[in-house]
């Protein structure tokens, strides 16, 4: 059911999309390896979709932790906001505008869905300031892709960057971890 949901945004929205199904359980376990769940109390992710990280992410917490989403697709925060754990907060807005809503609160991490492939340069550049802005000193930007074509940005921006591979994903991923400077 999820799916049908979810390919029909793609249809609606390709680009903004970026992938006709959701990710795998492989590229979701990828995805939340990095985080550490007994430290981290605030996760911001950006385009969930329907979820398929979220509900992951809510098992794993703290019971005192949050987890701001923020998801630019109304049909999917619809479903998104169906889920009413008192931890989760859904903004229906672009990722781009997540400084305005998060004020003062910095992340300790960021995972994210969003296609940089398919978001114009500026909008990109703009985009990987704004993820960086939010963490706090020594937080890490977790991000899937599927190619290698981010690398030489985050690196220019992160003072470290690595990343891992699953070929269990349609299409096969890479999963990049960038650390932030501590400040
Ligand atoms: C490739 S899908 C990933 C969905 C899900 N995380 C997954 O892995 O299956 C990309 C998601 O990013 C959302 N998105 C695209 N641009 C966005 C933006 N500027 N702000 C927030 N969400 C955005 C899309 O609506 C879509 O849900």
């Amino acid at each position: 059911m999820d799916k049908i949901k979810f390919i029909k945004g793609f249809l609606k929205n390709w680009k903004e999309v970026g992938s006709i199904i959701p990710s795998s359980r492989f590229l979701a376990n990828k995805m939340i390896d990095p985080i550490d769940f007994k430290k981290a109390k605030v996760i911001v992710e950006l385009g969930p979709g329907l979820g398929c990280f979220t509900g992951k992410i809510l098992e794993m917490m703290r019971e005192d932790a949050k987890l701001l989403i923020f998801e630019i697709n109304s049909d999917f925060c619809n479903e998104l906001k169906k889920n009413k754990d008192s931890r989760l907060a859904v903004f229906n807005v672009s990722a781009l505008d997540m400084a305005y809503h998060l004020k003062e609160i910095k992340a300790d991490y960021v995972i994210s869905g969003i296609p940089l492939s398919t978001l114009v340069d500026d909008s990109r550049g703009l985009l990987l300031k704004a993820i960086k802005n939010i963490l706090s000193g020594g937080g890490v930007y977790i991000q899937f892709q599927y190619s290698l074509g981010a690398y030489k940005k985050l690196k220019s921006l992160f003072s470290k960057v690595s990343f891992k591979f699953t070929l269990f994903n349609a299409p096969p991923a890479f999963v990049y971890q960038c650390v932030k400077n501590s400040e």
